[in-house]
Formats: structure tokens, sequence, C-alpha cells
């Protein structure tokens, strides 16, 4: 039986102080949830929220890490800092950071293996645009997404960690796949993984759901067979969250 995990992805929002205040407003909301409940946050918030979050059953995430351990990469974060400073998860290879920052398939593999061999659990992003939607490929690219991101995991590895089914076109904009859609897809990607390596660890891996998930959508969606649980996004900024982690 797999554990629920619902993560919130603060993106660019909250500076330290607004930070600590959210935390104290959703602390006690999400203190009933069943789930695992996830805050990842902006590099500079980590380590005020994993202060403020101390004792609860909340844990902090990171939005993002280099593959490299440590040198001249100005503007990078490393995944012994992220550890360091409390943190047990990363988002890797989010959408905007594929589409703002250029990351590829390739440097979201590098990523995720970094993530696990420093203990570090990676929530991996997938998804496909509208575009690739109408043009009925969005099994296909979600496949592929899949199989380079994970290229050289071992299925152990793989049954720890978490991937985030994120359509493009639900994020942000208040359109949210229909629950038929996000399960057929967070199904496809399950098969995808026991093609790969085995019904095992197919079964084990959590498989989040992203996209303008909100407090009257998130039940319905996390009660589907393959649906583990939501990354979700703006509705994370607000007690909404609270509903959204007990749905
Ligand atoms: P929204 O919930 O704001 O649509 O964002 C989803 C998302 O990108 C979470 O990573």
């Amino acid at each position: 039986m797999r554990k629920k995990i619902v993560a919130g992805n603060w993106k660019m929002n909250m500076t330290p102080s607004q930070a600590v205040e959210l935390c104290e407003t959703l602390k006690p909301l999400v203190a009933g949830s069943e789930a695992d409940v996830v805050f990842c946050v902006p590099a500079i918030d980590i380590v005020p929220v994993v202060e403020a979050v101390k004792g609860t059953n909340i844990e902090v995430g990171g939005e993002n890490l280099y593959f490299e351990d440590k040198g001249a990469y100005t503007g990078e974060i490393s995944a012994d800092m992220l550890l360091d400073a409390g943190c047990k998860y990363v988002i890797i290879g989010h959408s905007e950071r594929r589409d703002y920052f250029k990351e590829t398939d390739a440097i979201v593999n590098k990523k995720v293996k970094k993530a696990i061999e420093k203990g570090l659990t990676p929530i991996m992003c997938c998804g496909e645009s509208l575009e690739q939607r109408e043009q009925g490929i969005t099994l296909d690219w979600i496949r592929m997404q899949i199989k380079i991101g994970l290229q050289g995991v071992d299925a152990a590895d793989v049954a720890k960690m978490v991937i985030a089914y994120e359509p493009i076109w639900a994020i942000g904009t208040g359109v949210t796949a229909t629950t038929e859609q996000a399960q057929e897809v967070c199904g496809a990607i399950r098969e995808c993984i026991a093609e790969i390596y085995c019904r095992e660890t197919a079964d084990a891996v959590r498989i989040q759901y992203g996209g303008s998930v909100n407090a009257g959508n998130a039940a319905e969606l996390f009660s589907q067979p393959d649906i583990d649980g939501g990354l979700v996004g703006g509705a994370s900024l607000k007690a909404d969250f609270g509903v959204i982690a007990n749905a």
C-alpha cells in the first residue's frame, strides 16, 4: 500500500519572513494529514522553514539542485547544501525549469542520480504541452521523459522516489486535467516503470498529479488508483493547502 504524498511547490514566492508566517498558518491545518506532507520552498527559505516546522509532520524540500558536488557554479545549490539545511526532498525537472532554464531530459537524469546518490528523495516532473496533447503524442512524450530521466537509476531507488505528472497546460491556468486524463497518464507512467524495471518497482513508486489542484478537486484526483497525491503550486500558498493535504 503506497502512502500518499502531498507536496507544495512554492516556486518563486515568499520571502524568508513571509515563509515563516505561512508555516505558522499551515502547521495546524496539515497536522492531521494521513499523507506525507512536504513544503518545497525557495533556497533562501529552506533554513527558516526547517526551523519553523521542527517537531511537526511537515518535511522540507528544495525546488532544484545542481548535479555537481561543489565548485565554481555561481548561483547553483548542491545536494549536500540541501541535505545539511534539513531537506529530505527535491523537485527535479519542473516544466518551468525545462522551459525557462532549458533543462533537458539528460540534465534531469543527472540531477535525479545526484539526488539519489546523496540520499535526497527526488520528485521528478514530467508533462506534455497542449500542442502535444492535441497531436495525440502525450503518452509517447511522457514515456520518453520517464525513460531518459531514469536512465541508469536502480530499481530499488526508483521504488523510493516520487514522479509528478504535470500537464503544462494545467499549470497555473485553473484548467485542471480531468480525473480520467490524470489517471490515464499516471497509469501509463506506472506501466512504463513496470516495463523498464518490474511490477514490484512500479507498484512501489509514488506518482503525483500536479496542475491547478485545489481544495475542490483534490479528493477526487487523489482517489484514483494510480494517483498517490499531488504537487501543488498556487494553492500551497494559502489555507486551502490544509484541505488538500487532508483530501
Ligand atoms: P499550480 O498548482 O499553480 O497549477 O502549479 C502546479 C505546479 O506547477 C506544481 O509544481
